[in-house]
Order: C-alpha cells, then structure tokens, then sequence
C-alpha cells in the first residue's frame, strides 16, 4: 500500500528565502569563530542567498564552467540505465535540488513504464522548492522538503513505505564542497538512513587540466568573482556588517596536495571590519585572504574506494566526453 500524498508534505517549511531568528544567531556565530581563526574562512553554504543563488545559476551557463552541462548530458544520455537498476515502486529523493532542472530526465525515465514517480526534493530554498515542485509536476509526484540534507533524508525515510525502494541523487559534483573526510563521513550517515538495495547517483567533477579547472572558477566576466564577493555583501546586509566589497580580490587557486579548487578573497589594503551581529572586529593586512569555498576534484579510483568505504557497491560509472565528470550509481549493500 502506498504511502497518502500528505504523509510525505512537511508543514512546517519556512515561507521565504529569509533567515529565521534562530538561523541569524547560527550565521553570525559561524562568521565570528570562522574570522577568528587564523587562516580566515567563511562556510561556502553561505553563498547561497538569494543574490547567490542566481548568481550560481548564472555560473552554470558560463563556457568557463562545463560542469553542469557535463551533468545533464550524462543525466539524459543513461537515465533510463539509472531507472533500470531501481525496483518499482521506486521514489526519487534529491539533495540539494534547487529548482530540478536536471532531474527531469531521470524523472521521466521512471514515468515511461510506471505512473508518476514519487519525487522527494531536499533543499534550503523554498523558492526553489516551489518552482521546482511547479514545473515537474508533469512528470512526477513532488513532496519538497525544505530542510538540510540529513534532516531532510530523516523526513522522507521516516515517512517511507515499507517496500518502496530508494534512488538518492547527488548530483553538480556538490560532494565536492566537503572537506574529503568530512564527505566520507556525511556519506555514512546517509547510508546509516538507507537499506540494502537502495541506490545513490553521485555526480563528481573529475581532475582535469589545471588550468581549465582554473578558468571555471575564475572567469573573465567576474561572475564567479561576484558570487564570492556577495558573501561580503550578505553578511554587510544581514548582520550589520560593514566590509568595502571593492578592498577584495577574488581569487581561485589549485591546492595540488588537496587537489581541489580554493575560493578566496584577497584583501587589497589593511582595513578594518566590524560586524555588529556578531560583535566582531575583524583586522586585515593587505594580502591576506579569507578562504571561502572548496571545490575538491576527484578520480575514479578515489571514487570506488569512497563507495566501498561508506557501505555501497559501484554499480556503473559514466564519464562525460568533452568533461571529465563522472556519474556513478552505488547501491547499498
Ligand atoms: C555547487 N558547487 C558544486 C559549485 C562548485 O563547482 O564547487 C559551486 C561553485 N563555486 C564556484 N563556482 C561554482
């Protein structure tokens, strides 16, 4: 018997893009100790307001930055592949789906031989959520989640039918923003959530050319410039902060040891900030730099051995032609 479509809503989704109260004091505490430390850093979630979402939105139509497409491409050339590993009466969550664009090829997919598909989206954004939920209903049943991954997960697997197997995607090589062992971590608790036979799609930028992974971090239109800077601008327009945007250089550098991509603001002067929710004062010398976001690479051995290590076995791997980024389905053993 399936699940009733409202055992799968969450009621209690925040309305807006807006920080609640309690998510404020979280945000400022997480700028005064990250500026506090003596490599500066901020968390590369909060890039992601509203000005940052489209801001990313318009990274991934750059020529610089291939990753996305490199995605979809994989994504409609095997969805069917994907669909077949799965038993009906599958449902489909997603972490971190903004709007979904990509996942309706995977989505129709399950809908050629089955009706609709049940299509759980994990995201922060309930704008997105909304807009995603609107424009798949054609394809699928959408139950949004607005809520962060593990919690979200927790949600949609409380709520979870007895015999409805899984497919999780996680997709836009967004593993790639945690820190390699902090991946392998949230990777065990995702399966902690799953049973055997369950699926996951994993989608991961792979290593490639130094230089075209620089130019898709830094490129010569300054959108992703933009989008670091703007986490200057937030934290100026949420937390009273004061910082000069035009005192910073955005910077990409190759961490070769770490092989991933680094995000930084560089300061051009010593200045001076002050950040009134957080009480904070924060100096810098001219040079110095705040380390806003990794962007770890990966190969496909590297892979394999994650999944192995966090209780999945590889199942298939694809590899994008003209992007070295790979899709690769584990299943929960
Ligand atoms: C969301 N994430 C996978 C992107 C990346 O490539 O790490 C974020 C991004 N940062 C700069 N450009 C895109």
């Amino acid at each position: 018997m399936s699940t009733p479509a409202s055992a799968w809503l969450k009621t209690d989704a925040p309305r807006t893009d807006a920080l609640t109260e309690a998510h404020l004091r979280e945000f400022a505490a997480e700028v005064c100790a990250d500026l506090s430390k003596p490599q500066k850093e901020l968390h590369s979630k909060y890039l992601y307001d509203e000005l940052g979402s489209a801001l990313f939105e318009a990274i991934t139509r750059l020529p610089e930055y291939g990753l996305t497409r490199a995605d979809e491409r994989l994504l409609s050339s095997h969805a069917r592949d994907i669909a077949q590993v799965i038993p009906a009466p599958a449902a489909v969550i997603e972490l971190g789906s903004g709007t979904g664009e990509k996942t309706r090829h995977i989505l129709e997919a399950f809908t050629i031989s089955r009706s609709k598909v049940r299509y759980v989206p994990i995201d922060v954004s309930p704008k997105a959520l909304a807009r995603c939920q609107q424009d798949l209903a054609d394809v699928a049943e959408v139950y949004p989640l607005a809520q962060s991954y593990l919690d979200g997960m927790a949600s949609a697997v409380g709520r979870r039918p007895a015999e409805q197997p899984l497919l999780i995607l996680f997709l836009g090589s967004t593993i790639g923003n945690f820190e390699r062992l902090r991946a392998v971590d949230f990777l065990q608790a995702l399966r902690r959530s799953l049973r055997p036979g369950d699926a996951l799609l994993i989608g991961a930028d792979l290593v490639k050319d130094r230089d075209q992974m620089l130019r898709a971090y830094d490129d010569p239109i300054g959108l992703t410039a933009a989008f670091n800077l703007n986490l200057l601008g937030r934290i100026n327009r949420e937390l009273g902060g004061n910082f000069d945007l035009r005192n910073f250089q955005h910077e990409a550098r190759w961490n070769e040891a770490e092989r991933r991509v680094e995000m930084h603001l560089r300061s051009r002067v010593d200045q001076t900030a002050f950040i009134v929710e957080a009480d904070l004062t924060v100096q810098f010398q001219a040079g110095e730099t705040i380390w806003t976001e990794s962007s770890h690479k990966f190969e496909l051995d590297e892979l394999c051995e994650m999944a192995g290590r966090t209780g999945f076995r590889v199942q298939a791997q694809w590899v994008d032609p003209d992007w070295p980024f790979v899709e690769s389905l584990w299943v929960a053993h």
